[in-house]
């Protein structure tokens, strides 16, 4: 039994050293090491080359290296079998940490503070809001939406989310559907998006959308995505910020990744940027999670936290 390790934009060979050790016995190679494509029963993919993954007649399944499928799907050859994702308390934990740290940055005015700092310059801004007075808005209510939404109502912030299917989740307001979106943004000063990738995301995080944010808040409007970067259109991200419809923004995710030297969102002093690694997939963490389900699988049972390739995600 072979598993094939098809990634693009990553050095495998951590993956490979860690699947090895928790895998003994099965045999590992990568498109380049592939001879017999019989043998394959399961692929890894992160941004496989598309086609990679086509003509392995025995093929049960594939493994997302990430929380994410959007680079999987993307690949128009892609056999018909179930696609799991990565759901894992490490990964949870690493986005959730980030999105606390961002809405804290700008609810705390690090930038202005840090320039101040730079600029030997004491001076308070009196408007500091208690947490309470801040309204969190959260897209997306999944795995990790739900994580960071929890962790930013222990600071105190007041948090409401939003998800496409209608959700009771004790203690937190939760939207959804359209009509939903409206008033969540209605209510929000700080927006996060923790969206996954479909048609229906696509380009979401634009100026109508921008324009239907609270403006009646402490502090705000800001924009948080750490989602996938083409749910932003990031020509009306810098539209807003000029004319002040955004008054920050934390991004770490892009259009076009690596963001290109000449983007104009490297520049902003109250914009934040992080190169998509708000929440790595580590190998320790995340290939024991995927041996467990290889092994599970091969004892027949159910693979857990496949894709709806219907919904995209
Ligand atoms: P989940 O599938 O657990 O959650 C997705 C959430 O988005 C669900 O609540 C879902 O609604 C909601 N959603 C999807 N489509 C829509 C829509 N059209 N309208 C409203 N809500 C919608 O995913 P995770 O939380 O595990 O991960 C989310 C995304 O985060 C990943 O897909 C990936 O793109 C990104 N990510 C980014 C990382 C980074 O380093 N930047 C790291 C890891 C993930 P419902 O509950 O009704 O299904
Ligand atoms: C993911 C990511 O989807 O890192 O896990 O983007």
């Amino acid at each position: 039994m072979t598993v094939l390790l098809a990634v693009s934009g990553w050095d495998p060979s951590a993956w490979m050293t860690r699947l090895v050790a928790l895998l003994p016995g099965r045999k590992f190679v990568t498109p380049a090491t592939l001879a017999d494509r019989a043998s394959v029963r399961y692929a890894l993919s992160w941004r496989h080359p598309p086609g990679a993954l086509a003509d392995l007649p025995n093929l049960r399944a594939i493994f997302s290296l990430g929380a994410g499928v959007d680079h999987v799907l993307v690949d128009t050859l892609l056999p018909d079998v179930p696609i799991v994702r990565v759901v894992d308390p490490d990964l949870t934990a690493r986005m959730s940490e980030w999105v606390v740290m961002q809405v804290l940055l700008h609810h705390r005015q690090f930038r202005l503070y840090d320039r101040q700092q730079r600029e030997k310059l004491w001076a308070e801004d009196e408007n500091q809001p208690a947490a309470g007075d801040v309204r969190v808005g959260i897209l997306g209510l999944g795995e990790l939406g739900l994580d960071a939404a929890r962790k930013l109502q222990t600071i105190g912030f007041d948090v409401a989310g939003w998800s496409r299917s209608a959700k009771s989740v004790p203690g937190l307001v939760a939207y959804h559907g359209d009509p939903g979106l409206g008033a969540l943004l209605a209510r929000t000063d700080i927006l996060v998006s923790l969206l996954p990738l479909t048609p229906e995301t696509r380009g979401l995080l634009n100026a109508r959308l921008f324009a239907k944010l609270a403006r009646d808040g402490r502090v705000g409007p800001f924009l948080i995505n750490a989602g996938r970067g083409a749910s932003q259109v990031e020509a009306d991200i810098v539209a807003a910020l000029d004319s002040g419809a955004l008054k920050g923004a934390s991004l770490d995710v892009f259009e076009m990744e690596p963001l290109p030297p000449n983007s104009p969102l490297w520049s902003y002093p109250n914009v934040f940027i992080s190169p998509h690694n708000s929440a790595i997939s580590t190998p320790d963490a995340v290939a024991a999670y995927i041996a467990g389900q290889i092994e599970a699988c091969e004892r027949g049972e159910p693979l857990r936290n496949v894709v709806d390739r219907a919904r995209g995600y």
